[in-house]
């Protein structure tokens, strides 16, 4: 049985500056690349978590709701919300920064889920996540959830067997 972690164990924050070459013919990020550094930000939080080589296994419903320009200053926190068998959940929150007009929004947020593996790509386990401030126990309690929703849609778990999101349907 490997030591629980916290999630603060797993926190990363990771900063970019809005290139040329990394936009649109608007000036504006393009979503691929924005989507490329969520994926280095929230790999490096997985591994910190598990000291393990990590793969992506899925990554749920990112929107894109503001733009980021050209000379924006792109920050990434990310953190691990729970560990399964092989599988973590990370949550990854972003906002750009225009440092000369003084302005910072929110721009996505999103889950990704990393699995552990071996040398030679097998799932292997990954430490528990201990939760210990508000939002820790909040987003330890809905990565259920969540999980049992990508996993149905993946094919991988029946809905029958999604026993605390059915639970969210069948609310009074
Ligand atoms: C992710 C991967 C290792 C899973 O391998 P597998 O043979 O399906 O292994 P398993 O069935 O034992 O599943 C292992 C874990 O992956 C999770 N998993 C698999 N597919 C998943 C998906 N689509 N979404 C979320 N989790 C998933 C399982 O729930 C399981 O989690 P758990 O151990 O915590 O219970 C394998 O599919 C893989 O290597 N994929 C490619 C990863 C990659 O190259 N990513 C970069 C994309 S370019």
């Amino acid at each position: 049985m490997l030591k629980p972690k916290h999630a603060r164990v797993s926190e990363v924050t990771m900063t970019e500056m809005v290139l040329p070459n990394d936009t649109n013919t608007l000036n504006n990020l393009m979503g691929g690349r924005l989507l490329h550094w969520m994926d280095i930000c929230a790999a490096i939080s997985a591994q910190k978590h598990s000291n393990r080589i990590v793969v992506t296994a899925s990554v749920d419903n990112v929107s894109f709701t503001e733009p980021i320009k050209l000379g924006n200053i792109v920050t990434m926190k990310a953190k691990v919300t729970r560990a399964f068998n092989s599988s973590m959940e990370v949550f990854i929150e972003v906002w750009a920064e225009d440092i000369p007009a003084g302005r910072r929004v929110s721009t996505n947020r999103a889950f990704y889920t990393f699995v552990a593996v071996d040398q030679n790509g097998r799932p292997i386990e990954v430490p528990e996540l201990q939760p210990e401030t508000d939002e820790d126990n909040e987003l330890y309690a809905s990565a259920l959830r969540r999980r049992q929703l990508r996993l149905v849609l993946a094919g991988r778990m029946s809905p029958q067997e999604a026993t605390e999101l059915k639970a969210l349907f069948e609310m009074e």
